[in-house]
């Protein structure tokens, strides 16, 4: 009666207002707006090309639908919060263009199918960019430690100077935690190509469709497999989450050494003006907002994968409603992660290192006080006793204010007999990283070869070219 919703026929009395807005989604919505268009057209198509469509009726529906499709691009669309979600808002507009053959588009399917379809066509698209970014890192690391082969500075652990490194060394670091990333980002796309459409609202329709010509107009490779999966999986976002708030985290620890090394204490690195703010009360500053902002950034999207996972832990089969919450902490990730890539890519890229504050933490750290240890057992002395005789210098070298370097064979040979100088030799920190010739080590020999391997993965098709491209420009610029 009193309603103009699709169920109308069941219900007495309209629904309440506060429940209207309460369950409406169209906000979020907005986002998956093209996507829904997209596979409504396609699912159109499929259902003439089976006969369960006339040419008319299809003709008619595809033209209307490429109508709302320009009033979305265009920002023109009339959304009514009262249909409740794009589904319905894009069904109704549609019967407002065409007239009575909007009615039969919802044949053999279900929102339940239909919204899995365009989180999974909005994924897809998103996650190209995401890809994208994360190549964009890495170019940004590679550049530098390209730039940076020759540069050394003390590697740390427990935020203590540990032993010297090439900072190419340290940045190449990071440049395989985002290749890490950037497979499990592939991983996902590939895992998530296939379409639910079909799987009707949990069992699958009556009607003679052909899922795969849907799947193929809309570039998936496949169809899901399981009606009752399908609609109430959300797999493919959570995996998608999980790689976003593992990269998240790379990106995070990454921040927090430019916040540490853009600080007065350390002076490593400076960051371009156009990558840091003033403070409003204190003159001489220059923040590091934009790390500071990317290492917060990890704990909302680490949030965001925790929200869907609580979500989901409690539903039983198939489609419940919970499930609309997926998309706000869904989007959410996936932009704030390509956001904080993009431009953690440019800060990198713009960043000056110090080689002269790197080489003085070198002299001042006992960075070689282990090589000097390692050269006692090249004399044959066993590493434990080794390890206690350069404690020892490094606690006299305190006592009297000295670097390593400035000790005189004399003063070694208090230690222990056997050093000599090729000793005071081998603790140079050049020679102590270049004696690292190991693979995973940081000579320049293998550092070198790490970067042109990188380069080499970088431009190579099969592991970096993104092969569900493109649908950006079929559904429009919407970030
Ligand atoms: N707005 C809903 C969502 O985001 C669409 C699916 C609605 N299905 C339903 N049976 N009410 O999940």
């Amino acid at each position: 009666m009193a309603t103009d919703k699709p169920w109308g026929g069941r219900f007495e009395k309209p629904t309440d207002e506060l429940v209207e807005a309460f369950t409406a989604s169209i906000d979020t919505d907005r986002h998956i707006a093209l996507d829904d268009v997209r596979g409504s057209r396609a699912h159109a198509a499929m259902l003439a090309q089976v006969g369960l469509l006339s040419d008319a009726d299809h003709s008619a529906i595809d033209r209307g639908l490429d109508q709302i499709r320009a009033e979305l691009e265009a920002d023109r669309f009339p959304w009514n919060p009262a249909h409740e979600d794009v589904h319905m808002n894009v069904e109704v507009r549609l019967r407002e263009l065409v007239g009575e053959p909007a009615s039969r588009l919802h044949t053999a399917r279900s929102r339940n199918d239909q919204v899995g379809l365009d989180a999974r066509l909005w994924a897809r698209r998103h996650l190209g960019q995401v890809h994208g970014a994360l190549l964009a890192v890495q170019d940004a690391l590679l550049g530098q430690a390209e730039a940076h082969v020759d540069t050394l500075l003390p590697g740390y652990t427990h935020l203590q100077r540990g032993q010297p490194v090439r900072l190419a060394h340290h940045l190449l670091a990071y440049v395989e935690m985002f290749e890490r990333d950037r497979e499990r980002v592939r991983d996902a796309a590939r895992r998530m190509d296939q379409s639910p459409l079909g799987s009707g609202a949990l069992a699958g329709t009556p009607h003679p469709i052909d899922r795969q010509a849907v799947a193929d107009r809309l570039g998936f490779a496949g169809v899901t497999r399981n009606s009752m999966d399908a609609t109430g999986d959300r797999d493919f976002m959570l995996e998608a989450m999980s790689a976003a708030a593992i990269s998240m985290v790379h990106a995070s620890r990454l921040s927090e050494e430019v916040v540490l090394w853009s600080s007065a204490e350390f002076g490593f690195l400076r960051l371009d003006d156009g990558f840091a703010t003033g403070s409003s009360m204190m003159p001489q500053k220059k923040n590091p907002d934009v790390a500071e902002l990317v290492r917060a950034k990890s704990g909302r999207v680490i949030g965001d994968l925790t929200a869907l996972l609580v979500t989901l832990k409690g539903l039983p089969l198939t489609y419940n409603r919970d499930l609309q919450e997926d998309k706000p902490p869904f989007f959410d990730a996936i932009r704030t992660w390509r956001d904080s890539l993009e431009v953690t890519a440019r800060m990198i890229e713009t960043s000056t290192f110090d080689r002269d504050r790197m080489a003085r933490a070198l002299d001042e750290g006992f960075v070689t006080a282990t090589e000097l240890a390692d050269w006692l057992v090249t004399r044959q002395v066993p590493f434990r006793e080794a390890h206690a005789v350069v404690g020892r210098i490094v606690a006299h070298c305190l006592s009297a204010s000295k670097g390593l370097s400035e000790l005189s064979l004399e003063e070694l040979r208090r230690f222990h007999p056997a050093f000599d100088a090729d000793a005071l030799a081998w603790i140079d920190p050049e020679q102590a990283v270049e004696r690292r010739d190991l693979p995973g080590g940081p000579a320049r020999k293998q550092v070198a070869a790490r970067i042109v391997e990188a380069r080499a993965r970088l431009a190579d098709p099969e592991r970096s070219a993104w092969p569900w491209a493109s649908s950006d420009a079929e559904v429009g610029a919407d970030r």
